[in-house]
């Protein structure tokens, strides 16, 4: 019966784009896509949804373990409700995380059309550190305990450590859960949970309920590989150049940018913040703008300060920009684009618009951010005609 409760046995054959595993229905009932699964394991499943060809189903029993499969470091990992669920993938070796990771871009390229002979999918860039590599979280409180809010829930799952932080961030962690219970964390009425952002240069002094802090790119060493490939790229184009940079944050790829002599930089951003962080920064031949560049005619805000922009760096949020075939037919002149993404489907979505637009995807530098999770950046280097 394939219906919602009752339970059947396969074998995870691949991982879904979300970072699930796939395993076909015995009765060809179609497929099914089950957390916390890994290619390889055989396994007792229940179904928890079913549509017409596909379902969801949840983990009951592992019969055959996947070869793939390590022990997680952390006592939270989980998917399940009441786990903290921020690092799904850690139960399996970081090379076969790489692995399906490097298999879900090449796939995905391929079905989009983008073909080997045209552009070159570059070997992922490992994390230097697969444990103590982020430099921010989030955490939810509710004045008594704190942690990540636990998958499928509205639930806080308490979290005692957390080996994926980097050591200024872990450390105020444990600060901050010594405070508990914190009488002025108490949520207010009608509310769950107070959110508590923190990063490396966050101190207890500094902390703040419920503000969110600027963007920072949450591994530092990849950071570092990230702005020596911007670099890389930009190296043969003349300094005389003017660039555009959208989605600019406080001046992270920007500082590269600038140092790298480029004379006419236009940095953009919409977080009023970030820009006067940026503008604070004084870096040599930038020009930062404030504005919303999902408002349609953004820019023509952007063309009083640059005419003719040669190269767009471009690094928007995990939705993608979808207003760049707009913003390529606004700027003729744009030969090279740089593209910084951290959501695969979105960024096929955007490369196709600009093939349409006339320029072609050279390659792409996949970049791991956060080991242990499904989440990938890619660097895109596109050319016009
Ligand atoms: C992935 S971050 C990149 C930041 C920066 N490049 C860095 O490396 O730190 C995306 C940025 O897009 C900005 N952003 C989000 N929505 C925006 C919008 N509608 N218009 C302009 N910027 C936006 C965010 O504030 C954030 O700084």
């Amino acid at each position: 019966m394939i219906t919602r409760g009752s339970q059947f046995k396969a074998r995870v054959r691949a991982m879904a784009a979300r970072g699930v595993g796939v395993c076909d229905h015995p009765d060809g009932a179609g497929v099914f896509f089950v957390p916390g699964t890994w290619p390889g394991d055989f396994c007792v499943f229940e179904i928890v949804k079913v549509e017409r060809r596909y379902g969801e189903a949840r983990l009951v029993r592992i019969l055959e373990t996947s070869s793939q499969r390590v022990t997680p470091l952390c006592p939270h990992q989980g998917v399940e409700e009441g786990a903290c669920g921020g690092c799904p993938w850690m139960m399996a070796s970081y090379e076969s995380q790489l692995a399906e990771k490097k298999a879900a871009i090449a796939y995905q390229l391929e079905r989009a059309g983008f073909l080997k002979e045209t552009t070159e999918l570059l070997p992922i860039e490992p994390s230097k550190g697969v444990f103590g590599y982020r430099n921010r979280a989030q955490f939810k409180t509710d004045g008594k305990v704190m942690g990540y809010v636990s998958a499928r829930s509205q639930t806080i799952a308490p979290i005692e450590d957390c080996p994926v932080l980097d050591a200024p961030t872990r450390s105020l962690f444990h600060a901050m859960r010594k405070t508990l219970p914190n009488d002025a964390w108490l949520p207010g009425e009608g509310f769950h949970w107070n959110f508590l952002d923190m990063d490396s240069d966050t101190t207890m002094e500094t902390l703040e309920v419920n503000r969110r802090r600027p963007f920072k790119q949450g591994n530092e060493a990849q950071n570092r590989f990230m702005k020596g490939w911007i670099e890389e790229q930009l190296s043969h184009v003349s300094r005389g150049t003017p660039v555009m940079e959208l989605f600019c944050g406080s001046g992270n790829f920007t500082e590269v940018l600038s140092k790298m002599g480029f004379q006419n930089i236009c940095a953009s951003e919409v977080s009023k913040k970030a820009v006067e962080i940026l503008s604070s920064k004084n870096f040599p031949g930038v020009f930062p703008v404030a504005t919303n560049l999902f408002r349609a005619g953004s820019w023509n805000t952007l063309k009083k300060t640059m005419r003719e922009p040669g190269v767009l760096v471009l690094d928007p949020p995990r939705a993608g920009f979808s207003l760049l075939p707009r913003f390529l037919k606004a700027f003729p002149s744009t030969h090279t684009l740089l593209y910084i993404s951290c959501d695969l489907p979105h960024f096929i979505r955007d490369a196709s618009q600009a093939r349409k637009r006339g320029f072609f995807l050279k390659s792409v530098q996949p970049v791991d951010l956060f080991p242990h999770t499904p989440h990938v950046e890619l660097l895109g280097l596109f050319k016009r005609g």
